[in-house]
């Protein structure tokens, strides 16, 4: 046995250890401060002392438990950013997929844990109503939402002889960020991306898309590819799916949904996503309103030649020598990763143990806890909302008769002293210029109880900010 190998027993001991410091961690989500006091110059000191040379044995395991409390997500009023609450099933899979550590290349390399992913990604997409789709999983949304660009180019405008890709996106003023760094990463050339005006619920307008694409093409510009976004960061709103299709096809664009956060949504509200499966590749992340331990992001995709279009490079070592659909199929053929850990696992696992039933109540809960959000915010003197509860963000600000001009500031300040408290933690959204307090609910532990603590921590902290 070599020197960094452990007999089973001890793995055992240390992976006792480890489940008693995680039940004691989830023991605590409650009553332990969402958001630790802690300065940088302090994170920074608990890892000063860097790697050691000569290792500690058993003791390393005493550093966890400090790491561990230091986390800031997970807990029941943890309502900022859009980041699921770690499901410990799936916790649970994570686990088992480094214990058994496999490498999802190809089916040859791996052939139990790629055809369990096919698997997962073919239920996903029916679920969301996306029947017959394929894909694979991916650190995120972002690299999901780049994946899903570069088909589109390869598919439609390859990059010419000199390398330099031409082609114009189009995507809502609500876009999220990964979209402008896509565009920059593919060398579209970032002024190749157009933001349309959304409407008075921050959804893409089809007709200011219709006027870009035109614009475009009578400027000689050959439009590329339109993302639409179904579940925007800001208010989770879900842009006219069927009309995009609509005037993508018409005008021979890519269609790729941005569906990261509200994707998945589907399941339970298939009637706010009609459209979804016109979409040519679509991005939903499982660490997000799935409820699984980070890192979890989905690629689906209507026709798996386009991918390979876009990522089959095979070496002469990784060539497939199999001419079966199942045993010659890699991933690698058809994504931009090629060594990576079994994501799938933890979701088959999480899914299998509770239902799909129970995943689409715990999505139906976080949208009520929103609209409850949104009526005590409506009912509650000195707030005011700014955006409904379309899927489960909901976006608004104190204003207790301050002066319009000074709301920002204020509501600025009070953020911070509202997530400093330590009894909920929202995160903020700029709307028109504005700044605006936000809670995103995506945490199958949060109660309707937890919604009133919010309200409650809001009044409380402006009253503190404005005694001080
Ligand atoms: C709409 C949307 N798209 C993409 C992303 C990026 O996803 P990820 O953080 O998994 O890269 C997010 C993250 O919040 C998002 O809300």
């Amino acid at each position: 046995m070599g020197s960094l190998e452990l007999s089973p027993a001890h793995f055992r001991r240390l992976a006792d250890r480890v489940s008693t410091l995680a039940e004691e961690w989830l023991e605590g989500l409650d009553s332990r401060p969402i958001a630790p006091s802690i300065n940088g110059a302090a994170s920074e000191a608990m890892f000063s002392e860097g790697l050691p040379e000569q290792g500690l044995g058993d003791a390393a395991l005493d550093a966890l438990r400090p790491f561990m409390e230091g986390s800031r997500a997970g807990n029941a009023r943890f309502l900022a950013y859009v980041f699921g609450s770690g499901e410990p099933v799936g916790v649970l899979g994570d686990y088992v997929a480094s214990v058994v550590n496999q490498n999802v290349t190809a089916w040859r390399s791996a052939p139990t844990v790629v055809s369990l992913e096919r698997s997962v990604i073919r239920s996903l997409a029916s679920a969301v109503g996306c029947e017959g789709f394929t894909g694979s999983f991916a650190g995120g949304g972002s690299s999901a939402n780049l994946m899903a660009l570069a088909m589109a180019r390869e598919s439609l405008a390859p990059a010419n002889e000199d390398g330099a890709p031409s082609g114009v996106v189009y995507a809502s003023a609500e876009v999220h960020m990964s979209i402008p760094k896509a565009v920059a990463l593919l060398g579209l050339g970032r002024k190749n991306l157009r933001l349309i005006p959304t409407d008075a619920q921050w959804r893409m307008r089809p007709d200011a898309l219709a006027r870009a694409i035109a614009e475009d093409k009578a400027a000689g510009l050959r439009p590329l590819a339109v993302v639409a976004t179904a579940g925007t960061v800001n208010t989770g709103a879900v842009d006219p799916l069927t009309a995009v299709a609509a005037l993508a096809r018409e005008h021979g664009l890519w269609m790729h949904v941005d569906g990261a956060y509200g994707a998945l949504a589907a399941m339970a509200f298939p009637e706010r996503f009609e459209g979804l499966g016109l979409a040519d590749s679509l991005s939903m992340d499982a660490h997000k309103w799935l409820y699984q331990p980070a890192d979890c992001g989905v690629l689906l995709f209507r026709d798996a030649k386009a991918a390979r279009r876009a990522f089959s490079f095979t070496g002469d070592y990784a060539r497939a020598l199999n001419a079966d659909p199942v045993e010659g199929f890699a991933f690698f053929d058809e994504s931009m990763e090629l060594s990576r850990r079994a994501r799938a696992l933890k979701v088959w696992l999480s899914v299998r143990f509770h239902g799909l039933a129970a995943f689409r109540e715990a999505i139906r809960r976080d949208v009520r806890n929103a609209e409850r959000l949104e009526a005590l915010v409506r009912e509650t003197a000195g707030l005011e909302l700014r955006s409904p509860a379309t899927l489960s963000a909901v976006c608004f600000r104190y204003t207790g008769g301050l002066p319009d001009a000074g709301l920002d500031d204020f509501n600025t300040r009070l953020l911070a002293r509202i997530n400093r408290r330590g009894r909920v933690y929202l995160s903020n959204a700029t709307l028109e210029g504005r700044f605006f307090l936000r809670a995103c609910f995506v945490n199958h532990r949060t109660t309707p109880e937890d919604v009133a603590t919010v309200v409650h921590e809001v009044l409380a902290a402006a009253e503190e900010l404005r005694a001080s």
